[in-house]
């Protein structure tokens, strides 16, 4: 099986491309094989040390992590613990006091790509063209307009390609913001509490759709998120940062589509609160 695993892998590297450890290229390819029998276009994530203090607050005191192209992280942890300071790291939107951050190989500033919690439309640009922002320098490229309406067809909304912002919903705004993020075709997506804002049953709907779309572009996607249900429903793997640093790293093996509310989903989510809960006092918020 192993041996099958490499072999995949091999098929798809490129010969001038750097050496590479093999667990590296069995995990990459046990990743691609879960999600379909392609192997990812997503970007491998390795961060060794990192540190970020504000002022005399010592945020993140040297996370290490290392993160297989295409695999599907959630990052939890007690509000303020710095999950969104470690996204905002891992995107280049904040500067890094020590340690590093790298992809493998140079990356592009559209190769990786964050949401937010909040939509962030323009509300003077109409629909197709608040996601043709996402394109960045290629907005004025030829194609520019064909790959934002495949973009809004992905997320379902081809619709409300004329309509300003103002008249959607808030689930609507948010399927907004993906395709947005999508048009690019990042290789790394990290999304900060993306759904937080909508009501429990558009969360699942767009859960189902985050979930989609990381299968069917096999980006590598990093999910911070306070609900631990989410957490495990839609990740690979699932990391609980305390104090600084990574305190928890679980596995969620459970194979997809999951079942939400299944025993075996519950049982992980109960491990990981507990683990949360453990970390200072109860009644404080997560
Ligand atoms: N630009 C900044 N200047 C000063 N302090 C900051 C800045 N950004 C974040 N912090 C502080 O760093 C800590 C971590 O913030 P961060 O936003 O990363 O937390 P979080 O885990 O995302 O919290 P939440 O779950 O509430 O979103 C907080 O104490 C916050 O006040
Ligand atoms: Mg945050």
């Amino acid at each position: 099986m192993q041996e099958a695993l490499i072999q995949d892998a091999l098929r798809f590297r490129l010969p001038d491309a750097e050496p590479v450890d093999p667990s590296d290229i069995i995990e990459q390819a046990q990743v691609a094989r879960r999600g379909s029998d392609v192997i990812s276009r997503g970007l491998p994530l390795t961060i060794r040390g990192l540190r970020k203090s504000f002022g005399d607050h010592q945020v993140l005191r040297g996370i290490d992590l290392h993160i297989p192209a295409g695999q599907f992280v959630a990052i939890v942890g007690r509000s303020g613990c710095g999950k969104s300071t470690l996204l905002r790291l891992i995107a280049g939107l904040e500067t890094i006091d020590a340690g590093t951050v790298s992809f493998g190989e140079e990356i592009r500033p559209e190769d990786v790509r964050v949401m937010f919690q909040e939509p962030r439309l323009l509300p003077w640009a109409k629909v197709l063209s608040n996601v043709e922002v996402g394109l960045g320098r290629d907005r004025a490229s030829p194609d520019a307009q064909g790959r934002a309406e495949k973009a809004l067809a992905e997320v379902g909304l081809e619709e409300k390609r004329g309509q300003w912002p103002a008249v959607l919903s808030g689930g609507q705004k948010q399927r907004v913001a993906l395709a947005r993020a999508l048009v690019s075709d990042p290789r790394v997506l990290a999304f900060d509490e993306p759904l937080g804002a909508l009501d429990a049953l558009t969360r699942i709907s767009m859960q189902r759709l985050l979930e989609r779309v990381w299968r069917d572009q096999s980006f590598t996607a990093i999910l911070v998120t306070h609900d631990v249900a989410e957490a495990v429903a839609l990740a690979d793997r699932v990391l609980v940062i305390e104090d600084g640093r990574i305190a928890h790293d679980v596995r969620i093996d459970i194979p997809r589509p999951r079942r939400r509310g299944s025993a075996d989903l519950a049982a992980l989510e109960g491990s990981i609160l507990r683990d949360l809960l453990g970390a200072g006092d109860e009644s404080t918020d997560i």
